[in-house]
């Protein structure tokens, strides 16, 4: 028997200051399409925004469901668009933010499994790393450099 370590790695920022300008912009267009999720159910609203290497913004939020496994997180949402819209383009940045209707959300919130999955797809499809920043409504935000680091171990096509 032996053991497999694998070692990941984040940075973070304490405030949207710090992060470079691009970083900045980027994050603020997740602000605005996040306040315009259709969270009804959760009241937890989720923004995405992506930068793709033509230039273009692509953005996202959650769309719930009264059936509720039929909504679809804001990442999805936004990285399904890109690829719809712009399938030659890579995407290269990628920010995303929630806060909650009912409490005020102070840490990080990193993409749910199902998006590191679908942002894997992606990572592999275009073969180059995207990188991730995200926050809560206010408070620190994390950066990956690559989705690699938020999903060690992952299923992709060589697999098959
Ligand atoms: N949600 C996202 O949009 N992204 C995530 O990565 C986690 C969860 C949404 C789905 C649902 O509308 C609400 O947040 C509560 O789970």
């Amino acid at each position: 028997m032996k053991n497999i370590t694998i070692n990941t790695q984040l940075s973070v920022y304490d405030s949207l200051d710090e992060l470079p300008q691009d970083i900045q912009d980027l994050m603020q267009q997740a602000i605005a399409i996040r306040k315009k999720a259709y969270a009804p159910y959760s009241k937890f609203r989720v923004g995405a925004a992506l930068l793709l290497d033509n230039g273009k913004v692509v953005l996202g939020s959650n769309q719930e469901n009264a059936a509720y496994p039929s909504g679809l997180c804001a990442e999805r949402v936004a990285i399904f668009q890109a690829g719809a819209i712009y399938p030659e383009a890579k995407i290269v940045k990628m920010a995303i933010t929630a806060a909650s209707d009912t409490n005020q959300t102070q840490s990080p919130i990193p993409p749910c499994g199902s998006c590191r999955q679908s942002i894997a797809e992606y990572e592999f499809k275009q073969d180059q790393g995207i990188e991730i920043y995200f926050m809560g409504e206010v408070g620190a935000i994390y950066k990956s450099d690559s989705l690699k680091n938020l999903l060690p171990f992952t299923f992709d096509k060589n697999f098959l």
